[in-house]
């Protein structure tokens, strides 16, 4: 069992999922929830370091990004979907792991640091949202995770969370705490549909897993392509095309696809018919996804069902943790019990 691979990863529940989800780690937990142990955690704490003028838009994303994980094939029955907020050892470790880390390391994070010149914070910075990675490293420890699917920009975390568990363990001399590994997807990240670097839902560059059929046509047709192929006969570009991107993430006819590419640099290919082809293939990919959403949506009081067992579960899990952590420290007297503890 202590070898047992572990995978924990998870979202902030700030609002519905898209193709850049998809492509970046949805699709490739789907695929190792066969294979390892998984929990996946809806983080609403940490979502409230950013969000916390907004608690209940936090609050209503649980259950869209429960339904997310729910229709793009995440099986309940295998993986544990949890809510992180529902597990007070998570925020008891963070306060632990709070004394390990320095305020230097935490502004020199480079995910902490792109975000806090994003937002402009200056001096508002909220103590929690410096802290949010100390927090994660909470997350990823009390579950002994061993494996953690993300994208690139949340490598800095898991390093950070492995100081943390070193320093843990070289501390009081134990092998309480795991490191952990991160599992890059294959596809880097998805451009927006404004062939922005980034699909994000605060830029309105998204197509969502849970767009109707006419909607995603119509985010397809609007799309950004190559500015300078203006006219069908002139040579197109296909580098740093979304159209193209897109493609090379979902479609399958790969051979179809390379036909296309060549076609297009050569002149005489219309991004109306690339458009088309594309459509085609998000349609196909999406319908299903569509159709066990709308299904679980029909009955949330099966999809709180299944967080409230996924949470209990996992607090079963971390608990334990938490209680091995506790002990190594030697904090609170064994004799010192009150209800509820
Ligand atoms: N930081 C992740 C995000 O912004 C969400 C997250 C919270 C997470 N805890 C985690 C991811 C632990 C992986 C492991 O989407």
């Amino acid at each position: 069992m202590e070898c047992e691979k572990v995978i924990l990863t998870g979202d902030r529940p700030t609002g519905r999922l898209h193709l850049g989800h998809f492509a970046g780690s949805l699709r490739q937990r789907v695929e190792l929830q066969s294979t390892h142990r998984t929990y996946i955690i809806i983080a609403d704490m940490q979502a409230l370091t950013d969000n916390v003028e907004q608690p209940d838009k936090v609050r209503d994303n649980i259950l869209e990004v429960c339904l997310d994980y729910l229709s793009v094939g995440i099986d309940p029955m295998v993986a544990t979907i949890f809510v992180q907020s529902l597990i007070p050892e998570l925020a008891m470790l963070t306060m632990f792991f709070m004394n390990l880390v320095t305020v230097a390391r935490l502004e020199r994070n480079p995910t902490v640091k792109d975000e806090i010149a994003q937002k402009d914070f200056e001096r508002s910075l909220p103590v929690g949202f410096l802290a949010y990675p100390v927090s994660q490293a909470a997350d990823i420890a009390a579950f002994r995770a061993t494996h953690i699917p993300v994208g690139a920009d949340q490598l800095p975390m898991i390093e950070q969370t492995n100081e943390i568990v070193r320093r843990f363990n070289g501390l009081y001399r134990c092998n309480v705490l795991r490191e952990a590994k991160a599992i890059l997807s294959a596809v880097g990240r998805l451009p927006g549909t404004d062939g922005k670097a980034k699909m994000g839902k605060s830029l309105g560059n998204a197509i969502y897993l849970s767009d109707s059929e006419k909607t995603v046509s119509t985010k397809i047709r609007g799309m950004f392509t190559d500015p300078n192929h203006l006219r069908v006969e002139d040579p197109g570009t296909v580098e740093g095309n979304p159209v193209f991107a897109y493609l090379d993430a979902f479609d399958s006819d790969k051979d179809g696809l390379e036909e296309m590419k060549a076609h297009y640099r050569r002149g005489g290919l219309g991004d109306g018919i690339v458009k088309r082809r594309l459509n085609e293939v998000l349609q196909s990919m999406l319908e299903p996804i569509r159709r066990r959403r709308s299904g679980f949506a029909n009955d949330p009081g099966e999809v709180f069902r299944l967080l409230r067992e996924g949470s209990q579960e996992a607090r079963e899990a971390a608990s334990s943790v938490y209680d091995d952590v506790r002990r190594t420290m030697g904090i609170g007297y064994p004799n010192l019990r009150v209800s509820g503890s």
